[in-house]
This record gives structure tokens, C-alpha cells and sequence, in this order.
């Protein structure tokens, strides 16, 4: 049953030549990265309701919990690599096909498989940066993370006095305006919308496939569990990211 879906996913790929692939952490989850809302996920561990933006400039006890998902994040994250749907997407790029990666992730797998960072919009920012919320300033991450492996308290800016904070966008921050407009004109100027790995539960990324639908591209969400737009989608699989998507790309040629 997926098979004759994943030649329709084939069809739709060989047919398109300004394809928008959009993804959340279930592409990354092959290369052995937790996803946040599957069972073991990120907010089964971490209460996402400290994790806000609020709650981080407000109290120390908030940011002590910010630091510590971040400790274990950089812990887990290091070393991992892209897997076949990350390097199906690549290839994707290669053949011409790829308007671009609106992707939802953190972990920069995409850039790692291939992808140009221009092509890669980072809608909820990246994980291997540290900046001053006031001054911009840039910290390394590496730093940061062995004063969190020696239990140390992270310091406010030493120039400025602001806190410091991965770059990343927490819920109620301001996602990165400049992105967002580029991801909203490729998802409305694109012929075919593939969503990958993600539950389309958070916006305002979650309003991107409907924009490519009404602005006429065709919708394909690859997801191993049911999504809020699989209803509007062309066409829907429901199963893994790596073997639908390098199976789709190849048979695509
Ligand atoms: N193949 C296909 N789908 C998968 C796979 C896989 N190997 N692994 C997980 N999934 C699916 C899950 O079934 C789930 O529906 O990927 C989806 C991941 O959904 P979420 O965990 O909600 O992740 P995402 O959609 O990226 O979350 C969006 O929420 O918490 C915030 O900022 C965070 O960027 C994140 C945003
Ligand atoms: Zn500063």
C-alpha cells in the first residue's frame, strides 16, 4: 500500500522542478535524535511549559531548566549524522529541483547532508550557537556546555549584562522575521509541498503547507502519524522518513 504511495510521491517529484521540502524532527529521529511529541520525546522528559520565553527572562530557576534540556541536547546531539531521507533531500538540490529546507530543526543534519546553507531556512534557529539576548554577542556552545558539565551556574554577557541563550526560538519568541518572510514566498511560489517529520502543530510554521496548497502547489506530507492537514494533502504516507524518501527521490530519476 505505501509502495504504490511512494511512486505517487515519485510522479509528483519527477513532475516538479521548485520543490519546498519542510521539515520537524521526525526526519531526525533515523539519525537517532528524540522527536518532541512521540512517546520518550523532548516534552515527555522536559515540562515544554518552563520552556517558554516568558519563563526564561524571568526567572533563574526557568533558565537553570532552559540550560539543563540544552545540557542534554548538545550531550546527545554530538556526533550525530544525516540519514537517507536528510540525503534523499540533498540530492533533491543536486538535481536543480530544490527551491528549499524550511525546516523546524536545530540540529543543522540538512547542512550536514549536503544541503547549502542558503538553501536552509532554520525557522526555530540552531542549536550550536549561544548569543546575548541584548548585545548579539556570540559565545561557542562548546564552552558553554563544559561549564555545564562542571555544574557551573551560566553567567549573564560579560559585556553586556544581558542572558545569554542558545539560539534557538523558544515558545513566544519572535521567530527570525527575514526567514520567515523567505519560507512564506518559497511555500507560495513552490509546485510541490512536501512535509516530512512533523506533527503541524506549531505555528506559525504550521501555516506553511496550507499557504503552498491555496497558492496551487501540490501537498505531500510523509509522516508516521496522522497530521491536522493530511485532510487538505494531496497525497499522504504514512510511514518512515528514510526508506519513503530515498525510495521516492530514486525512483523519481
Ligand atoms: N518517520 C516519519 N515520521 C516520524 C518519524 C520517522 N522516522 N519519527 C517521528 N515521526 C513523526 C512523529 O509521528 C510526529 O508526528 O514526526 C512527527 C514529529 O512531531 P513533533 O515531535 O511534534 O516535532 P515537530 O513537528 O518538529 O515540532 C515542531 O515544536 O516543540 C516545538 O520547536 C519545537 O520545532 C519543534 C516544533
Ligand atoms: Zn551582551
Amino acid at each position: 500500500m505505501n509502495e504504490d504511495k511512494v511512486e505517487m510521491l515519485a510522479d509528483l517529484i519527477r513532475d516538479s522542478q521548485n520543490i519546498v521540502v519542510f521539515t520537524g524532527a521526525g526526519v531526525s529521529t533515523e539519525s537517532g535524535v528524540p522527536d518532541f511529541r512521540s512517546p520518550g520525546g523532548i516534552w515527555d522528559r522536559f515540562d515544554p511549559n518552563e520552556m517558554t520565553f516568558q519563563k526564561f527572562v524571568s526567572s533563574r530557576q526557568s533558565r537553570r531548566k532552559y540550560w539543563e534540556l540544552f545540557h542534554v541536547c548538545w550531550k546527545e546531539f554530538q556526533g550525530i549524522e544525516p540519514n537517507q531521507a536528510h540525503r534523499a533531500i540533498a540530492e533533491l538540490e543536486k538535481r536543480g529541483k530544490l527551491s528549499a529546507v524550511i525546516t523546524q530543526n536545530v540540529e543543522e543534519l540538512h547542512q550536514k547532508a549536503g544541503n547549502s546553507a542558503k538553501k536552509v531556512l532554520e525557522l526555530h534557529g540552531t542549536i550550536w550557537q549561544v548569543r546575548c539576548l541584548d548585545c548579539q554577542a556570540p559565545y561557542p556552545w562548546e564552552e558553554i556546555f563544559n561549564l555545564l558539565e562542571e555544574g557551573e551556574e551560566i553567567n549573564n554577557c560579560s559585556q553586556c549584562g544581558g542572558f545569554l541563550k542558545p539560539a534557538t526560538i523558544a515558545f513566544g519568541q519572535q521567530l527570525p522575521v527575514h526567514t520567515l518572510e523567505e519560507a512564506q514566498k518559497r511555500s507560495c511560489s513552490c509546485d510541490l509541498f512536501i512535509s516530512i517529520g512533523s506533527s503541524l502543530v506549531v505555528y506559525p510554521a504550521a501555516f506553511l503547507p496550507q499557504m503552498a496548497k491555496e497558492s496551487g502547489a501540490s501537498l505531500a506530507i510523509v509522516n508516521r502519524e496522522p497530521t491536522p492537514f493530511d485532510a487538505i494533502a494531496d497525497l499522504v504516507i504514512h510511514a518512515r522518513a528514510g526508506e519513503s524518501m530515498k525510495t521516492a527521490v530514486e525512483l523519481a530519476r
